[in-house]
């Protein structure tokens, strides 16, 4: 509300005393509106607001209503309308109709009671261009305003009515713009939609896409697992093929060797050693390659014990000694270094270090070849390297050194025996120890290899044991019947088994062998697995139906060791032996273990 000190020029006094007043009011309301220059939507809120006031001063008992013009800033139309009647109490007269309605059009409108009645004041601000009139301008107001009003009540109430038709067409054109709002909306809303199918159709077709890749990726894989699993099947079934025509060789040399009565005259002595000695190195390459197909088909096993490590090095100092023996290259075996015993497989982590030494004898012409060893990562681990001056393997060919077959060409190469197949195998070794093999090199310089062990390898230490050799004595066996389809390989056994066995009898299929056990029942039988017409398990399976026959103890002879599935079909009294390696000592063991057993039993 402007202050009090503000000029205040009064323009009109009307008063409300009959219904028709109202309309005056309401008139007089425009008219000054109009005289002060308001636009056509302040003339309706004034005229609009005194009408709905009018109303209820008139229920009141009527009024008298100043309108005056205040100097305030903004300058302000206030409009005062004051009653003398009682106000009937308690109404509050701020929530009274007609009154929440002027505030509704108006900037302000204020209600106050008087010891005799009451006066409300309705507040227009002008805007802040408009300039008071001076006091000649308010003098030709009055008059104007005073006389009659440009306005008969039958035309206030027409201008009511397009007021009113104006709100009405105005509320349709707003309808009408919501409406058109709306239809864009929805149209929008279309799109939005088109646009989230289309997306997800592409989303599906992108993720069909990528199923059918993995799809053929996993056809892939074991495409590819298949194809490893052919290789190994492959590697261990030509391996087995070999060794046996193998060792029937090294089994005749070695009987050459031992023949008592006739004894070779000293250049056959030497052509043996070298049908031994090529025998030997055939021997060992099959076996590598078994060991590999082994290894890679998981069915080698380790056979966990406690290992010293100074006894390992202890050993491999004493078979590489010769050599390193050879040329101008120390071979320096360091003690280990704060290391524990080890839990792991002694013979693997031995085929490991000499893989390992052989490579850095092999291709290392001067300076020294270090095998040390020490502890790491608190204790948990042991780092085993072997360590060369040689040549070195360039960068690019460390990684393929690890591949079956992959030899680096050089002069030394040609001189060096091998066939590439040591560092996959001791690197799968190393993997099956739970451990590691890796390399750095820089050529010229030499190489360092790393085998990085666990201690313990708890993965595996239920499968340990460990089987104590029985030394053979005295041995007396009655008939031996060895059933084999390998001629050679029955004539070695025959041989080792003179003198301990009473009668040697042969088979060379499991169907003669059956025949000549129902003719008479053998006391030991060695068996070969494979065999045609009827092999090996044939014969058990007739065996064990036959009540005569269950109790013969049997020596299952192979070219391999046995997987453990094999294994585990034999009769659990059955003893495996393998062919390579085999020595009289070991085969008279076995039969004296099994004639004990069979007397006992
Ligand atoms: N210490 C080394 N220094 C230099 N080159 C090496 C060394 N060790 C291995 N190599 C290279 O890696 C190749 C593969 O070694 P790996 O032991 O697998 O096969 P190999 O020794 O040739 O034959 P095998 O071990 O089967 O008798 C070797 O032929 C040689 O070229
Ligand atoms: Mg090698």
């Amino acid at each position: 509300m402007p202050p009090d000190t503000d000029e205040v020029l009064e323009l009109l006094t009307v008063e409300i005393e009959r219904e028709l007043d109202v309309i005056a009011v309401r008139q007089r309301g425009r008219d000054v509106a109009v005289a002060l220059g308001l636009d056509a939507q302040d003339q309706v809120r004034i005229a609009t607001a005194l009408s709905e006031v009018g109303r209820e001063v008139l229920a009141m008992g009527g009024a008298s209503i100043v309108f005056a013009l205040i100097g305030s800033v903004p300058p302000a139309l206030v409009i005062t309308l004051t009653t003398e009647a009682a106000v009937p109490q308690p109404r509050d007269a701020t929530q009274v109709e007609g009154v929440l309605a002027a505030r509704r059009l108006l900037d302000e409108v204020t209600f106050e009671s008087l010891s005799l009645g009451a006066r409300l004041r309705l507040v227009k601000w002008l805007p802040g261009h408009f300039r008071l009139p001076t006091a000649g301008q308010v003098k030709q107001l009055r008059r104007t305003l005073e006389g009659p009003s440009a306005v008969t009540p039958m035309s206030e109430l027409r201008t009511q009515n397009s007021e009113m038709m104006a709100a009405l067409d105005e509320l349709q054109s707003k309808q009408d713009e919501l409406l058109r709002l709306n239809a864009e909306l929805e149209e929008t809303n279309r799109g939005v939609l088109a646009m989230y199918s289309q997306l997800s159709d592409e989303l599906e077709e992108t993720n069909r896409g990528v199923v059918a890749l993995y799809a053929e990726l996993d056809e892939k894989s074991a495409q590819l697992k298949q194809a490893n699993e052919a290789k190994s099947r492959f590697l261990a079934n030509v391996s087995h093929e070999l060794r046996t025509p193998i060792n029937s060789i090294l089994g005749l040399a070695r009987l050459l060797d031992d023949a008592p009565d006739e004894p070779l005259s000293g250049e056959q002595v030497k052509q043996v050693t070298f049908i031994r000695s090529n025998a030997n190195d055939l021997l060992a390459l099959v076996n590598q390659l078994l060991d590999l197909a082994k290894a890679e088909s998981g069915r080698l096993e380790p056979v966990l014990t406690e290992v010293r490590l100074e006894d390992v090095f202890a050993q491999v100092r004493g078979s590489l000694r010769p050599l390193a023996a050879r040329g101008a290259v120390d071979l320096l075996v360091e003690d280990p270094v704060d290391v524990r015993p080890l839990y792991t497989d002694e013979g693997m982590l031995l085929h490991i270090l000499r893989n390992l030494l052989t490579n850095a004898l092999k291709f290392t012409e001067r300076g020294h070849v270090r095998l040390s060893a020490r502890s790491r990562e608190s204790g948990q681990y042991v780092g085993l390297t072997v360590e060369d001056t040689g040549i070195g393997i360039a960068e690019a060919d460390q990684v393929r050194a690890f591949e079956e077959f992959f030899q680096v060409a050089g002069p030394l190469q040609a001189k060096a025996h091998g066939t590439g197949l040591g560092l996959p195998y001791a690197r799968r070794l190393a993997e099956l120890l739970g451990g590691s093999l890796t390399l750095s090199s820089v050529p010229g310089e030499g190489s360092t290899f790393t085998l990085e062990l666990p201690i313990t390898w708890n993965a595996a230490m239920a499968a340990s044991q460990s089987q104590p050799a029985v030394v053979p004595t005295g041995i007396s066996v009655g008939t031996v019947l060895v059933v084999d389809d390998d001629e050679s390989f029955r004539h070695v056994l025959r041989s080792m088994l003179q003198g301990a066995a009473e009668r040697v009898l042969e088979a060379a299929d499991g169907v003669d062998a059956l025949r000549q056990m129902q003719e008479s029942v053998p006391d030991v039988i060695f068996l070969d697995l494979r065999m045609p017409a009827l092999d090996g398990h044939g014969v058990l399976k007739a065996m064990a139906d036959d009540p005569r026959l269950q109790r013969v103890p049997v020596v299952v002879v192979s070219s391999y060791d046995l997987p453990a599935d094999t294994c585990s079909t034999l009769p659990p009294t059955a003893v495996t032996l393998t062919k390579s390696g085999l020595t009289r000592e070991r085969v008279l063991s076995v039969v004296a273990g099994l004639a004990g057993e069979g007397a006992d039993g």
